[in-house]
């Protein structure tokens, strides 16, 4: 077994508890002599449990902090372990094909819990946000979008309500001073919400530092690209497994792999749902989503909301780019 399959992960202190691994490894069924992409990197809790089947990794990360705790692991795994700083809608670039394509959408624990990186709003730091560390920040993005932007943004990308009020509040506030800190932000935000009361569910800062964050990092662009890449990549039995943690996400890999399957639902009730088209490129694993078990939810946090969706490639050629649709039907709000 590679060592650090437990407590000394890679990442420092802030360690990353791999969300739903069993059912990962499960769906991908990685063997010797496999190549599985590992999409999201960060802690390498899956790439070492795939290595540990005997399979190689092309394990892909934006972020190169992460990268760069996995250098001894690369060392370690022989030659079976290639690690690329590189986003992941990229990652057919690096790879002609491979059998599997796994994907664990987000922010890692060590990047949430470093102040520095400016992820949560928990911890004052700057405001930065970049997974890749370069590119503009969040900073740049609340100092200088004009408010109808930030209102989008928020509204969409952070499903919250109170998102005009919010983005009046942030351009007050920039108007008196820049933004440059979480804190600072932070301040802005409950200027327009209120504190955090008793009874509220979840701070009032959380869906706004989502909406930017997924803004910075382009995150949902991000993801129906690799979804079209792994469709690219993946041999025929291949498998896609797709770990999110919220809805816009878990939309987007839903349509995607309902569409792909041949199951979209018919425009009108008149047509009938098979009509001839393009041969499906993915079956469904099964049906709907897996989430995390009872045991699972309790002892990690971040798992409670985790969605695991799964894709087996046909030998189909790849399906006609559906960007455009997924992105518009995600953020419509719409549930396929
Ligand atoms: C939730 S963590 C992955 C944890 C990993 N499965 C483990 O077991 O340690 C997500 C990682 O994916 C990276 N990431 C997120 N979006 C990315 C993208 N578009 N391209 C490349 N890496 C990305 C983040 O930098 C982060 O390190």
């Amino acid at each position: 077994m590679m060592a650090g399959h437990g407590a000394d992960a890679v990442g420092g202190p802030a360690r990353h508890i791999p969300v739903l691994l069993d059912e990962v490894l499960a769906a991908l069924a990685p063997a010797a002599g496999d190549l599985v992409v590992d999409g999201t990197f960060g802690a390498g809790g899956y790439t070492r449990a795939i290595l540990d089947s005997g399979a190689s990794v092309l394990a892909i990360d934006r972020d190169p902090d992460a990268i760069e705790a996995g250098r001894a692991l690369e060392r370690e795994a022989d030659g079976r372990l290639r690690l690329v700083q590189a986003p992941f809608s990229e990652l057919d670039a690096h790879v002609a094909t491979a059998d599997g394509v796994v994907l664990d959408i987000g922010v890692s624990s060590m990047q949430i819990d470093q102040a520095e990186r400016g992820f949560s709003f928990q911890r004052n730091g700057p405001l930065d946000m970049r997974m890749g560390q370069a590119g503009p920040t969040a900073a740049d993005a609340v100092n200088h979008l004009p408010a109808d932007d930030l209102s989008r943004i928020i509204h969409i990308f952070g499903e919250e309500p109170k998102a005009r009020a919010i983005a009046r509040a942030i351009v007050a506030a920039r108007g008196e001073k820049p933004i440059t800190t979480t804190a600072e932000l932070v301040a802005a935000i409950e200027r327009a919400t209120g504190r955090q009361r008793p009874q509220d569910r979840i701070h009032p800062a959380t869906r706004t530092f989502q909406a930017l964050r997924i803004h910075v990092n382009g995150e949902l662009d991000e993801l129906v690209a690799a979804l079209h890449a792994a469709e690219e990549v993946l041999r025929p039995g291949g498998r896609l497994v797709v770990v999110t943690f919220h809805s816009l996400e878990d939309r987007i890999v839903k349509r995607f792999l309902t569409a792909r399957a041949g199951k979209l639902p018919a425009a009108s009730r008149h047509v009938p749902e098979t009509t001839l088209g393009p041969a499906p490129s993915f079956t469904l694993a099964y049906k709907g989503h897996l989430g995390a078990s009872p045991a699972e939810a309790h002892a990690n946090p971040r798992a409670r909301s985790a969605k695991m969706r799964v894709g087996v490639r046909t030998a189909a050629p790849p399906m006609p780019d559906m960007t455009g649709e997924i992105l518009v039907s995600a953020t419509a709000g719409g549930r396929h």
